[in-house]
């Protein structure tokens, strides 16, 4: 039988719309060209910050932060099927003054935060310490972010792929899509190298991946690669809140592990780590949290985010019938994967996306401007 819907894509975006639309009763075939959730949603830090890191950055701040409202029952509720917890850790987030210019900039970030009834308390070098002792004694002040979170990604990947399995989702892995089949103004499914699996209606969710798939029915939409390398440290240091600086971000697992990130390149596909990278990412995190000079180095890697030309998500209904786009969710796609979902899901059940998602379809680059790669 004919799945419904069938989804390319196998990261955190793909996964988490399979999860919804199984769950509405949809029969949902997913297919992963490698295995699921080994691209940027493995490689990802799992913050779940859009006040440390989309503030003044509209529209995406505001479906940050209602993605972020919807991520304590999303994991449990993953938790509950799949029997995975992904740890998600609700200590918030600290970020720390290295420099003048950084006070300054937490006092308007704050104003601006409390002013739409957010919690961002502007706090002392000592209490930024007493919040998170690990950081640095050179600190001259801090913005504390009480409800700005974490989830260890890799673990939610893991969770959502066995919850897939219980709701009998069809996952074909290891088979790339080559092509989305079309008849006249309307999708009809996909091809794998030439074999023609047919469905009601087919999601892109790619990532970095998505313009080419895009370009075999007529669509020209530039989802570029934005390398992100990392690398994670072990031993003698007790961390509990994400430490952010104007360079670096540090973020501890329940593990022991303390992830430092990340770097925004634009350098294709290279998977390459480099030297100048790690210099820089461990220069700036022992800056932070003298203590890190101690640890042990146990891994570094990096990944590729989905990134557009206005650097926000494109989502919804494509301009052939029956098929929907869900990408470029750059550096959020971990926090954004619940909203992406749910609106996915009301638009291939109910014909309309919710009004608040509007401004991310992919009109908005008919008249297209030049990339500008910053981020
Ligand atoms: P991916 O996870 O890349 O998944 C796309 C999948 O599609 C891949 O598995 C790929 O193999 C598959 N695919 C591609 N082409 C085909 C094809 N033709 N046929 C079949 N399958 C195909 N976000 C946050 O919210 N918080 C963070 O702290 C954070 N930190 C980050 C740190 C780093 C270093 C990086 C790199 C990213 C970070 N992000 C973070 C961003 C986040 O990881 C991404 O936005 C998100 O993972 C994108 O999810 P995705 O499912 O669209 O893409
Ligand atoms: N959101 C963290 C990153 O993209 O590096």
């Amino acid at each position: 039988m004919n799945p419904d819907t069938i989804i390319i894509g196998g990261g955190i975006i793909g996964c988490s719309i399979a999860l919804r639309l199984a769950q509405s009763g949809l029969k949902v075939t997913l297919i992963e060209r490698g295995a699921l959730g080994r691209e940027a949603s493995w490689a990802a830090a799992g913050m779940l910050t859009p006040q440390s890191e989309t503030t003044g950055k509209e529209p995406l701040f505001e479906i940050g932060i209602r993605s972020r409202a919807l991520y304590r029952d999303f994991t449990d509720e993953l938790r509950d099927i799949s029997g995975i917890d992904s740890e998600y850790r609700a200590e918030g987030t600290v970020c720390i003054a290295l420099r003048d210019d950084d006070l300054h900039e937490f006092a308007v970030c704050s104003r601006a935060q409390n002013a739409l009834g957010l919690r961002a308390e502007l706090v002392s070098a000592e209490e930024a310490r007493r919040i998170e002792p690990s950081a640095t004694p050179a600190a001259l002040g801090g913005l504390f972010l009480p409800d700005d979170h974490q989830v260890e990604n890799r673990k939610l990947m893991r969770s959502l792929a066995a919850a897939l399995a219980k709701l009998d989702v069809g996952i074909v892995d290891n088979r790339e899509v080559t092509q989305i089949a079309a008849e006249g103004n309307r999708a009809i499914g996909v091809s794998c190298s030439g074999e023609l699996f047919t469905a009601g209606s087919v999601i892109v969710a790619t990532g970095c991946w998505s313009s080419r798939l895009l370009s075999t029915v007529g669509m020209n939409l530039e989802v570029v690669p934005a390398r992100g390398q990392m690398l994670a440290v072990k031993g003698g240091l007790t961390m509990s809140r994400v430490l952010h600086s104007s360079k670096v971000y540090v973020v501890p697992r329940l593990d022991g592990r303390i992830l430092i990130g990340a770097t925004v390149e634009y350098a294709g596909y290279s998977r390459q780590v480099t030297a100048a990278a790690m210099n820089s990412l461990m220069t700036a995190a022992i800056e932070l949290a003298p203590a890190i000079a101690d640890c042990e180095v146990t891994e570094m890697w990096c990944g590729f985010r989905p990134d557009t030309p206005d650097h926000c998500p494109i989502m919804g209904p494509a301009p052939l019938e029956n098929l929907f786009i869900a990408t470029g969710h750059f550096r959020n796609g971990i926090l954004l994967a619940p909203i992406t979902a749910d609106a996915i899901k009301e638009a291939v059940i109910n014909g309309a996306m919710p009004a608040y998602m509007d401004r991310f379809n992919w009109q908005r680059f008919e008249s297209k401007q030049p990339m500008n790669k910053s981020s």
